[in-house]
């Protein structure tokens, strides 16, 4: 596909071409590493904030400084990018997958029956720019003692109910990857407000003068500063000099981002078969990332490819598939885990309730796809290792990070819109192809409109629901 994001303008060329001319590497938290981290921290109301190498880089070291290791849970929804919890298998925790409602959001009932003894954290991700609840979700995870992590890489500045994305997390990440609204080429931030998780992602992948300067003496992990732990997960400052342009252009690319959307879902209103899934609500600031919908064919009287062929016959050339946003579950790396990741724990299903994939596993008339039949040998419950409470803090593998003592008592499944969406290029208005990039629409096909599917984990022992957008 050929892109045309990120813009490289006359004002791009030169901030990159200044930054050739005073540094390639930084080693500390100087020069435009101080300058992007202190304002992106600013836009999203953190008090922390650290550069990194990429996206799934920022997202390792979350769950690093948070504690997170073998034997624990981590709740994810299943319908995002993968590496959102792939980080989480090379630490050895679990990512239990949990299902969202048809806006892309986590449904926290579906959450609560996935909770168990092991869980320690909950990580959601802004789909598509649609910024979640995260007020309820903080209530929520406080509740139950539990860290949250924010997956913010399609929502840079995204806001709702006037808190910022990001703000109210143990550990938000974002991706500036290329084709990121707000893009390095490369590269990724986290934000997070507990300067304990600063130091321990600083230490992580920042080491020597960083990690010597930003961590206080007095932490037991401060003696591995000049080392590091064994990885560098620096950005590029060349990256950076352009991203500092993007930031600055971020609130006018909003701004033209929901005028398009509004149109669109105007346009789409009404129309039977169709289901947009990030509202334009003025509860909340949308990045629009990709502006996705639904085409149920049945009521719809037209399929996804009779839509994308009549985009095409008008001169929409650029369309491709998201194949890579597939749920999760339907990855062999999380399907088994343990042999990809032999440190990954076994999962705790102890305290699991799944009522609903149980209960249409056993009804035998409508067997979903995946799970088992009577005779068939069913998961054998994996006995619960003793809960891993008794790490060094001052290692630095222990559990020391703001979750290291929060423990769960519950135990979840998933919907997510499809398994492909091709995504078409809106064609902006010359005005607003100017301020805003030219955010994709993604129109994504339920696979099965009728009926209710579950899949089970043959090695990973588990068994949860999906649920498709419509229902008979
Ligand atoms: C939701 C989400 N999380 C994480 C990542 C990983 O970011 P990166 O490619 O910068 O490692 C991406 C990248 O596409 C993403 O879309």
């Amino acid at each position: 596909m050929t892109s045309t994001w990120p813009p490289i303008d006359a004002e791009v060329s030169t901030a990159v071409t200044r930054q050739l001319h005073t540094t390639v590497s930084i080693y500390d938290r100087s020069g435009i590493i101080a300058r992007f981290e202190d304002a992106f921290a600013t836009r999203h109301n953190a008090s922390h904030a650290l550069l990194t190498s990429s996206g799934t880089a920022a997202l390792h070291s979350a769950y690093y400084a948070l504690g997170l290791g073998p034997g624990d849970e981590a709740i994810v929804q299943d319908y995002t990018f993968f590496a959102t919890a792939t980080p989480l298998l090379q630490l050895g925790a679990v990512p239990v997958l949990a299902d969202v409602d048809i806006h892309g959001e986590l449904d926290l009932g579906r959450a609560a029956e996935l909770l168990t003894d092991r869980t320690k954290a909950v990580v959601i991700t802004h789909m598509w720019g649609n910024p979640q609840n995260t007020r309820r979700l903080r209530d929520w995870c406080d509740a139950r003692g539990l860290a949250l992590v924010e997956d913010c890489s399609h929502a840079h500045g995204a806001t709702r109910d006037g808190v910022s994305v990001g703000e109210l997390a143990d550990a938000a990440c974002w991706s500036l990857q290329g084709r990121k609204t707000i893009t390095a080429g490369e590269g990724g931030i986290l934000t997070t407000p507990h300067r304990e998780v600063y130091e321990k992602t600083t230490l992580l992948g920042h080491f020597n003068k960083r990690a010597l300067a930003e961590m206080r003496t007095e932490s037991p992990l401060y003696r591995f500063a000049e080392t590091g732990l064994g990885l560098k997960y620096r950005a590029h400052p060349l990256g950076l000099a352009m991203a500092e342009v993007y930031l600055r252009r971020l609130d006018d690319w909003l701004l033209a981002r929901q005028s398009h959307a509004a149109r669109l879902e105007n346009l789409l209103a009404g129309r039977a078969g169709i289901s947009v899934l990030t509202p334009t609500n003025p509860d909340r600031t949308a990045t629009f990332y990709a502006f996705v919908f639904t085409i149920d064919p049945h009521a719809a009287g037209f399929s996804r490819e009779d839509l994308l062929r009549a985009l095409r016959q008008r001169g929409y050339g650029e369309i491709s598939t998201c194949d890579a946003m597939r749920p999760l579950h339907t990855y062999p790396v999380f399907a088994a885990p343990r042999s990809s990741h032999p440190a990954v724990g076994s999962l705790d299903r102890s305290h699991r309730r799944v009522p609903a994939a149980t209960a249409t596993c056993r009804s035998g008339s409508r067997r979903p796809k995946g799970c088992r039949s009577a005779h068939e040998p069913q998961p054998t419950n994996t006995p619960a290792p003793a809960p891993d409470v008794a790490k060094d803090a001052a290692g630095p593998h222990g559990r020391a990070g703001p979750c290291a003592s929060r423990r769960s008592r519950l135990p979840g499944t998933s919907q997510q819109p499809s398994d492909e969406c091709p995504s078409v290029p809106i064609r902006p208005t010359r005005e607003a192809a100017r301020l805003a990039p030219p955010a994709s629409i993604a129109v994504a096909q339920p696979q099965d409109l009728t009926t209710r599917r579950a899949q089970s984990w043959r090695n990973a022992q588990r068994c949860f629901m999906l649920t498709e957008h419509h229902e008979a």
